[in-house]
């Protein structure tokens, strides 16, 4: 128990190391000689991006987004805007947008659009998470750690209200009752 929350460990510490260490060298291997630029979606991305980063061989430019969703997060028109916005240069360069989970697909989906305006060379999408349950935009995913059915994922830089982000695995949030979910990886 942490708090009032019951948080059921579901990837490990060492299982996360092991998917960031293959995303990287998947990067590695497609990039060589390209410097991409990588962008992290801010909040829930900083520890995964940070780890992604050491891991990986080749130079890479890196910079970061935030954005915030107004309204119900499964609404469709539900608006979302910059609280940061891209700073560096992605002009004429491979860009690859990095999110620590994809859940309904919104946020993604706008980001994508909102990089292709900027004329990149090429985007592509790496997620530590692929949430499937509540997909409401399609997003092809190029390079992903997980995928899971449904819950609610904290830890590893994700949060609850701002809460559980400093977990070193990644846990659900068990709300009064147990579930049977799988995760595996990809
Ligand atoms: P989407 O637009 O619904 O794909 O929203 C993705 C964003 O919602 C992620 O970047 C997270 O910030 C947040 N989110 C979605 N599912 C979870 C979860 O299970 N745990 C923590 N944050 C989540
Ligand atoms: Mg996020």
């Amino acid at each position: 128990m942490l708090g009032e929350y019951h948080i059921r460990e579901r990837i490990r510490q060492e299982e996360i190391r092991q998917q960031v260490q293959k995303i990287a060298r998947d990067i590695d291997s497609d990039y060589r000689d390209r410097e991409p630029v990588l962008i992290g979606v801010l909040n829930g991305v900083f520890l995964f991006f940070a780890d992604l980063v050491e891991a990986l061989v080749i130079p890479v430019i890196i910079d970061f987004v935030r954005v915030a969703s107004y309204g119900p997060r499964n609404v469709s028109s539900g608006k979302i805007s910059f609280t940061k916005d891209v700073e560096v240069s992605v002009k004429g360069k491979p860009v690859i947008i990095v999110e620590d989970i994809i859940d309904t697909g919104l946020t993604l989906s706008f980001l994508v659009d909102h990089i292709k305006a900027r004329e990149p060379e090429s985007v592509k999408i790496c997620a530590l998470i692929n949430k499937l349950e509540r997909r409401e935009k399609e997003v092809d995913i190029d390079y992903c750690g997980f995928t899971i059915e449904k819950g609610f994922l904290v830890g590893y830089g994700l949060d609850y209200n701002e809460q559980f982000r400093y977990l070193p695995y990644i846990g659900s949030l068990e709300m009064g009752h147990q579930s049977e979910e799988s995760v595996h990886d990809n």
